[in-house]
């Protein structure tokens, strides 16, 4: 994906700012784009009460609120989706002109329906509280039920850094020369995304069985031999690696099987506990992830077992073809539409 710039008349329409909860990010994103940064200042209350200013007028600017749903040093995943709907709504009532949330991680993307009677709806939730506070759109990447998009009635552009990992990848297998590869969906909700990978790669798929047990979902398990894999380079994509539980298994199910190599591939490096230690000791030649969260601590923990795609680029690319009124899907081949 080609980068370009803002004309200086564009970065005078629009004002980037982000949230406490990634601004290495945001940083990445608006310079990828040659914007430059809003400033926006906060605190948190003693008694845990969130407060964001914008540092400059925002009347009549496309302002685009960048904060991904993570936890940080500065509060939780619940404090970054506060602050971000905060300062949507400060936009909103302080004229702004059009004002678009950006999650590059959307949070509670897999409560996305009810697999048990008295619980939530967690996608809706938070989409409904985006709406609510006042953003005109939503830009975010690889949500695990792209479907849940329907939710908001207003634009929605739903980005893929799949091609990102997938270009990645192919880099990371040239060692392998004339070995032969697979795809490999770790689950029956991975199935599709290895079905386009595989595609676009020409090569074969195959899906893993996974169980998880209904009293302890950590707990996974698999059919013991997947003969697929045997002699085989085996690519694993995903949407997000969270605990490690699903790749870390499907890793060692593969080894067991003889496979000769096994790279995995996922956007968001969620990585709680204890998924370095699980990928640390995992039989994996290497890990892909972007930067929609924090990689710090992962970078230093996995050194070479780890690459981090930088998504920012691809981000901002988006944000200026939405300021152009270009096409989201032209930039990804119309395969951000899953
Ligand atoms: C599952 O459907 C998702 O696509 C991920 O595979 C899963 O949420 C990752 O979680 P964990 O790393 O904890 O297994």
């Amino acid at each position: 994906m080609e980068t370009i710039k803002f004309t200086s008349e564009e970065a005078d329409q629009v004002y980037i700012a982000g949230g406490f909860a990634h601004p290495d990010l945001t940083h990445q994103i608006v310079e990828a784009i040659g914007a430059d940064l809003g400033g926006v200042k906060y605190k948190t209350h003693p008694n845990g009460e969130i407060y964001s200013r914008y540092d400059d007028s925002v009347r009549g600017k496309h302002v685009f609120v960048v904060q991904s749903h993570i936890r940080s040093d500065e509060g939780s995943v619940n404090d970054a989706i506060m602050q971000q709907c905060l300062l949507i709504d400060a936009a909103r009532s302080s004229s702004a002109k059009e004002i678009t949330a950006v999650a590059p991680y959307l949070a509670y993307g897999r409560q996305d329906r009810k697999t048990k009677g008295r619980e939530p709806i967690g996608t809706r939730v938070i989409l409904d509280q985006l709406a609510t506070a006042g953003a005109d759109r939503i830009v975010t990447v690889d949500m695990h039920s792209p479907q849940a998009q329907g939710i908001f009635r207003k634009p929605f552009d739903h980005l893929t850094a799949q091609n990102l990992l997938r270009g990645a990848m192919r880099q990371e297998i040239v060692e392998f020369g004339q070995e032969p590869c697979v795809v490999v969906a770790p689950d029956a909700g991975a199935a599709k995304l290895a079905q386009q990978h595989s595609k676009e790669l020409n090569i074969g798929m195959f899906l893993m069985t996974k169980m998880r047990d209904p009293s302890d979902n950590q707990k996974i398990s698999r059919d013991d031999k997947f003969p697929d894999a045997d002699g085989r380079v085996c690519m694993i994509f995903d949407d997000m690696v969270d605990t490690g539980g699903t790749l870390v298994s499907a890793a060692e199910a593969l080894s067991n099987s003889g496979a000769k190599a096994i790279f995995v591939a996922a956007t968001h490096g969620v990585l709680s506990d204890p998924a370095i230690e699980r990928l640390k000791d995992a039989p994996i030649n290497k890990i892909l992830i972007t930067n929609t969260f924090n990689t710090a601590v992962a970078e230093h923990e996995l050194g070479n077992k780890l690459r981090v795609v930088n998504a920012a680029p691809m981000i901002g690319r988006a944000l200026l073809e939405i300021v152009r009124c270009g096409s989201i899907s032209a930039l990804f081949n119309d395969q951000n539409n899953r």
